[in-house]
């Protein structure tokens, strides 16, 4: 990982942490605020994109957006809070807010597809022709942005409240079908590095991604074991 990745990783963390924790009654309240800003990061974004390099005090910021790393904090956080128990202070602080944050990390994955869907669009063409890899690459990309479209705007307040509680849960469950395919990508974004035994800055990009949705995986799979055996007591 590069240094301007780095502080870019950093740069993130902090707002994110901002805007999940001091911000998260002002988000609760006036959430088209927030929006309104990272549609506007963003657009300065794409347009610093377009402008080429910028002074190079800017890279890290453009990291922030390029590798998405401010959707995946976010995305995270809703993931994350989903495993800790329904009574913890950390959840009953976090859950208020889950919908926002899927939406704003939605928001902010925009910035991360206008810099490579540019690139791979015209491949589309050669899907079945061509390399199989890019074919499969981007097929699971696609399936991937597709799946998170659905499930931010099933966060809309507007939305979740028009639907049936039980149907909006059971359509929530594909987010662990969204994990999965968020791992597939970066591996095969990534080059493929991580199976080619080499070891590059993709290879340990990519398992370190692996060790995050794994663990995930474990916490998600001992709560639901855990309250399994609590609606037996009850
Ligand atoms: C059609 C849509 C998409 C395209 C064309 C695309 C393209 C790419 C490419 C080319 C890379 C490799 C970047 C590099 O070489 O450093 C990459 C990495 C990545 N993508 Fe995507 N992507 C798409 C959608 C998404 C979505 C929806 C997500 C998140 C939910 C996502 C998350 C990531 C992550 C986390 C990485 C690894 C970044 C890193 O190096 O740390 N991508 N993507």
């Amino acid at each position: 990982m590069s240094m301007n990745n780095l502080v870019g990783f950093a740069i993130a963390a902090v707002l994110a942490a901002i805007v999940a924790f001091p911000c998260a009654g002002a988000l609760r309240k006036h959430p088209g605020v927030f929006y309104a800003l990272a549609v506007a990061a963003t657009a300065l974004y794409v347009w610093a994109l377009g402008t080429g390099e910028g002074p190079s005090a800017f890279r890290p910021l453009l990291v922030v957006m390029q590798k998405g790393y401010l959707a995946c904090l976010f995305l995270g956080i809703v993931m994350f809070t989903g495993v800790l128990d329904e009574k913890s202070a950390l959840r009953l602080r976090l859950q208020p807010i889950r919908g926002e944050l899927s939406i704003l990390s939605f928001i902010f994955i925009v910035g991360h597809l206008l810099t490579y869907l540019p690139g791979y669009l015209p491949r589309l063409g050669t899907l079945f022709s061509g390399n199989a890899t890019i074919a499969v690459s981007l097929v699971v990309a696609v399936a991937l942005t597709a799946l998170f479209a659905v499930l931010a705007a099933m966060s809309l307040r507007v939305v979740r409240r028009s639907m049936n509680p039980r149907t909006w849960k059971a359509v929530q469950r594909a987010s662990y079908v969204m994990m999965a395919l968020l791992v597939l990508h970066v591996g095969l974004m990534l080059g493929m590095s991580a199976f080619g035994g080499g070891v590059t800055r993709s290879t340990w990009v990519f398992w370190v991604y692996v060790a995050v949705v794994v663990l995930y995986a474990v916490l998600r799979i001992r709560k639901a074991c855990a309250d399994r055996a609590a609606a037996k007591d009850a």
